[in-house]
């Protein structure tokens, strides 16, 4: 029998989003029904209201989430009702090419569900990021489901969903931050500051937070930069020498998606050090580098989607970290709300005010 439950959905380009009544299907073969305890409110949430990432209306919003399955359809082994899990958008096809190589985090086939939510009328839903979890109850594959440890606070466990992965997962998958190397991370919001964590986590000796924020750097300091630059008021490729005895640091995370921060980034890394660019930069912008800097520089320049995380890898061993103190979840929840709260919570990430507003169920 389909559900009822509510949701928040953004009903067309630009208008305010509202609650609906949501219709939820039984989980058919390989799905799940995931009852939503917390749900984080992501920029990408912001983009599909303003129409930024596809004319698919009504979306059901809502990606960045921890729950308990509550049933799961035929075939369906690695989870089972009352698992409490944290949601993804990468549940990887294993049969793919990446897949079959051994490198399952550039899946080019990762499922979602089947079937549609749709609202009471019959209007099929299309869920943010495949997933949808502004809402009481969501209808996922079971693949993105990722049991972890109950232990954690729902709230705390459901960030990893989507943006603090992608921070860490810049850090230590992508740039391979290791014991002793140095980072500077350009743009300090909730992936910035995740990656800050990352970096301290994986054993960085300095790590440099850069931006235009003072209230974002203060925030560094507490998620692990040892030194901040106001990029505003100083140049940060020539403090981030300075701090980095004149060579640049061995790996610089660009999260603010622009090119005039990618160059910053670019510029501001030791020769052969490597640029990891987790910032989602916008169709119309253009990068412009001298060629011959390319090549002299050497060293890598990488793209971070998801912090190239394998969910059934990475959430729970970054969960159990977080139990043992090693690694401070909590720190990025700013404050917990309600659902008919999210559009406040939009327009406070809009003015900077918050690293994560949290949607609690
Ligand atoms: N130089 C340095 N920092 C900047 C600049 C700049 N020119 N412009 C903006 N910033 C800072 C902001 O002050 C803010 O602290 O970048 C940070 C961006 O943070 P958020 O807006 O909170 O965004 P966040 O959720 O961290 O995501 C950052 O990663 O996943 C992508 O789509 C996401 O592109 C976005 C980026
Ligand atoms: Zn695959
Ligand atoms: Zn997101």
């Amino acid at each position: 029998m389909a559900q009822e439950v509510r949701g928040v959905i953004a009903p067309g380009k630009d208008e305010p989003v509202r609650i609906e009544t949501i219709v939820v299907p039984d989980p058919g073969p390989g799905e799940a029904v995931v009852r939503v305890q917390a749900c984080g409110v992501c920029h990408t949430d912001l983009h599909y209201k303003q129409g930024g990432i596809s004319d698919d209306f009504p979306f059901l919003l809502g990606h960045e989430a921890a729950g308990v399955v509550e049933a799961v359809g035929d075939g369906v082994t690695d989870v089972e009702p009352g698992d409490f899990v944290i949601l993804n958008w990468r549940a990887v096809c294993g049969k793919c090419r990446a897949c079959l190589r051994g490198r399952p985090w550039y899946c080019f086939d990762t499922h979602n569900a089947g079937q549609k939510m749709t609202l009471s009328d019959g209007t099929e839903l299309s869920p943010a990021l495949g997933i949808g979890a502004f809402a009481e109850k969501t209808l996922v594959a079971a693949g993105q489901c990722t049991k972890v440890d109950p232990a954690v606070a729902p709230q705390v466990a459901g960030l990893l969903g989507c943006g603090v992965m992608a921070g860490i997962g810049a850090a230590i998958n992508t740039g391979n931050v290791g014991r002793g190397d140095t980072v500077a991370v350009i743009g300090c919001g909730g992936v910035g500051d995740a990656a800050i964590a990352g970096s301290h986590l994986a054993g960085a000796a300095k790590i440099i937070a850069v931006d235009i924020d003072d209230r974002k750097l203060e925030t560094a300091r507490t998620m692990g930069a040892t030194h901040t630059v106001n990029s505003r008021e100083t140049d940060p490729v020539e403090a981030i020498r300075e701090l980095t005895g004149g060579f640049g640091a061995d790996v610089v995370i660009e999260a603010v998606g622009r090119p005039e921060t990618y160059k910053q980034a670019f510029y501001a890394r030791d020769l052969a050090g490597t640029v990891v660019l987790v910032g989602v930069p916008t169709p119309e912008m253009k990068l412009e580098l001298p060629l011959l800097d390319v090549f002299g520089r050497g060293g890598a320049l990488k793209s971070s989607w998801y912090g190239d995380c394998l969910p059934s890898r990475d959430f729970p061993m970054l969960i159990d970290l977080h139990l043992q103190g090693r690694l401070d979840l909590g720190a990025f929840v700013t404050e917990t709300i309600q659902l008919d709260e999210v559009e406040k919570a939009f327009e406070r990430m809009h003015h900077g005010d918050v690293l994560r507003s949290v949607v609690v169920l």
